[in-house]
């Protein structure tokens, strides 16, 4: 109650009786150690900081749920999307990617899209981004390519040639650098902005028949991005723009909502599609694909405390739930292993014990023991081993993923750059952008890309422009580069124009 007279205790609970003054040895005397208070006080509040989010540091979290508004049992057996109307309680986090925990909510930077589905068989997390597609495809060049995006090893500032040198020398990216530098890469908030899976999922139903599946959250608040120029304002007025934009709009009741789009493709279709269906490059153009709406999210809670709630908030996009599971796409698989080794190294080998991260509609009955800061009864006395005959949980099989069909020599494949490659930034710049969108990307280019040596804007210029000669030409102009020079680069293969652009 408000008005009740709390008592101040020690983190053991004994009252405290003055919280203002050390014991010392007289009035100007030194610090005694006995002030037990005074010492623990000060040790808990040298261990205060974890270390931040090795990507993805900045973020705002909210509550919410999500409700289905179709049937696809036919897809699915997951319980949560089994009936039309059912809610589930849902956490989302959503994030800057390259920036430290104090960065700029503005920066020019993919958004990360993560959601936590408290589901009645475990939990589900869906840890997409607000673009459909990424840089790499190959969990190999993830580390490679976060290092480009942060701090010089020298110099410990922004690089715009490690920048567009890993990028100019990895083409596979031009998709997502196409997104990345037109306004899409400044939204104006979290709420105005689609979230993505942007990796394909398997979807299987009761039967065991499978669906390949990407997952897309359409913003019912409509997409609003800033300018180049708005942006880089706001980096300096707002700096916590959009972490402040998601938690006052909770507060005053406006619900942001997003619908839930799924795009299928049979095992079938994919063995002859014409984009490589587990390829995080491409996306499955709609008129191929046409998406089919099956729920809403609504985020409609803040949280109490950032750090409990935000800070302690561990995704993953190995938690599935019966259901739903992995595809064989390379970047994927990467991440399976990466984000609970990672908690492990952030939070503890108990995190999932923390509250933001325990199953809430389900119980949990493994038989994992032990480990720092275990907070749970840690299995009671019940057996700590499986099999035992002592009436402990047991395996069920009839929850399996179904299996799917590979084969081949294992070892080193590397995708091969094809002109495939080039074909949906392409797309996007002539048939989605419209001509202010266009000007806009090439101003957004010039400003960042112009800050690197002149060989490395040579080769990404060259890039652009195999995308689409238009896109190209403008990029050359607006950095002063030899049109005809670019051309010559694009018509080169990615191995002759690296030489072409060596340092
Ligand atoms: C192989 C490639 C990737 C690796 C190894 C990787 C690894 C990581 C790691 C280590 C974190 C920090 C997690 C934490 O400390 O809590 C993280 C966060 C995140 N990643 Fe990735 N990532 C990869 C690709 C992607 C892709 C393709 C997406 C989106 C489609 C994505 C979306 C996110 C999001 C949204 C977060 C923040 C989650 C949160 O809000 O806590 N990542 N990633």
């Amino acid at each position: 109650m408000a008005d009740e007279k709390r008592t101040l205790t020690t983190s053991f609970g004994k009252p405290v009786e003055d919280d203002l003054n050390s014991i010392t040895a007289g009035p100007k005397g030194p610090v005694l150690i006995q002030d037990a208070h005074l010492l623990d006080k000060l040790a808990h509040f040298d261990r205060e900081r974890i270390p931040e989010r090795v990507v993805h540091a900045k973020g705002a979290g909210a509550w919410g749920y999500f409700e289905v508004s179709a049937d696809v049992t036919k897809y699915t057996r997951a319980r949560f999307l089994s009936a039309v109307g059912k809610r589930t309680e849902v956490f989302a986090r959503f994030s800057t990617v390259g920036g430290e925990k104090g960065s700029a909510d503005s920066e020019r930077d993919p958004r990360g899209f993560a959601l936590k589905f408290y589901t009645e068989e475990g939990n589900y997390d869906m840890v997409g981004n607000n673009t459909p597609v990424f840089f790499i495809r190959d969990t190999m060049k993830f580390p490679d390519f976060i290092h480009t995006q942060k701090r010089h090893p020298a110099t410990n500032l922004k690089d715009a040639d490690m920048f567009w040198d890993f990028l100019s020398l990895t083409p596979e990216s031009i998709h997502q650098v196409t997104i990345l530098f037109s306004d899409r890469g400044t939204p104006r908030s979290f709420r105005h902005m689609n979230g993505y899976s942007s990796h394909t999922y398997m979807w299987y139903n009761a039967k065991g028949d499978y669906y390949w599946v990407q997952l897309h959250f359409k913003t019912e608040q409509g997409i609003q991005n800033f300018t180049r120029e708005e942006a880089e304002r706001t980096r300096g007025t707002d700096p916590d723009c959009a972490t402040r934009d998601l938690s006052e709009a909770i507060k005053r009741g406006e619900f942001p909502s997003w619908r839930l789009e799924v795009q299928i493709m049979t095992p079938e279709q994919a063995k002859t599609y014409r984009f490589d269906p587990f390829d995080i490059t491409k996306v499955w153009p709609h008129a191929d694909f046409p998406p089919l709406t099956v729920g809403r999210l609504v985020l409609n809670r803040n949280p109490q405390n950032y750090f409990a709630d935000v800070e302690q908030a561990a995704f993953s996009p190995g938690n599935f739930v019966p259901g739903i599971g992995p595809s064989p796409d390379k970047m994927l698989q990467g991440r399976l292993f990466s984000y609970h080794d990672t908690h492990r190294h952030r939070l503890g080998a108990n995190y999932h014990l923390l509250p933001v991260n325990a199953p809430k509609a389900c119980k949990v009955d493994s038989y994992q023991r032990d480990g720092f800061m275990r907070s749970d009864d840690n299995g009671g006395g019940g057996p700590n081993y499986w099999p035992n005959s002592l009436g402990g949980p047991a395996p069920d099989p009839g929850v399996a993923t179904p299996p799917i069909d590979v084969a081949g020599m294992a070892a080193r494949h590397s995708y091969q750059l094809s002109d495939v490659d080039f074909v949906q930034a392409g797309d996007l710049y002539r048939k989605v952008m419209r001509e202010q969108d266009r000007a806009n990307l090439v101003g957004n280019i010039a400003a960042h890309l112009g800050g690197a040596q002149k060989r490395i804007q040579r080769r990404q210029t060259a890039l652009f422009y195999k995308a689409d000669a238009d896109y190209g030409q403008r990029v050359a102009k607006a950095l002063g580069l030899s049109v005809a020079e670019v051309k010559r680069l694009a018509a080169m293969s990615q191995e002759e124009r690296v030489k072409a652009t060596a340092a």
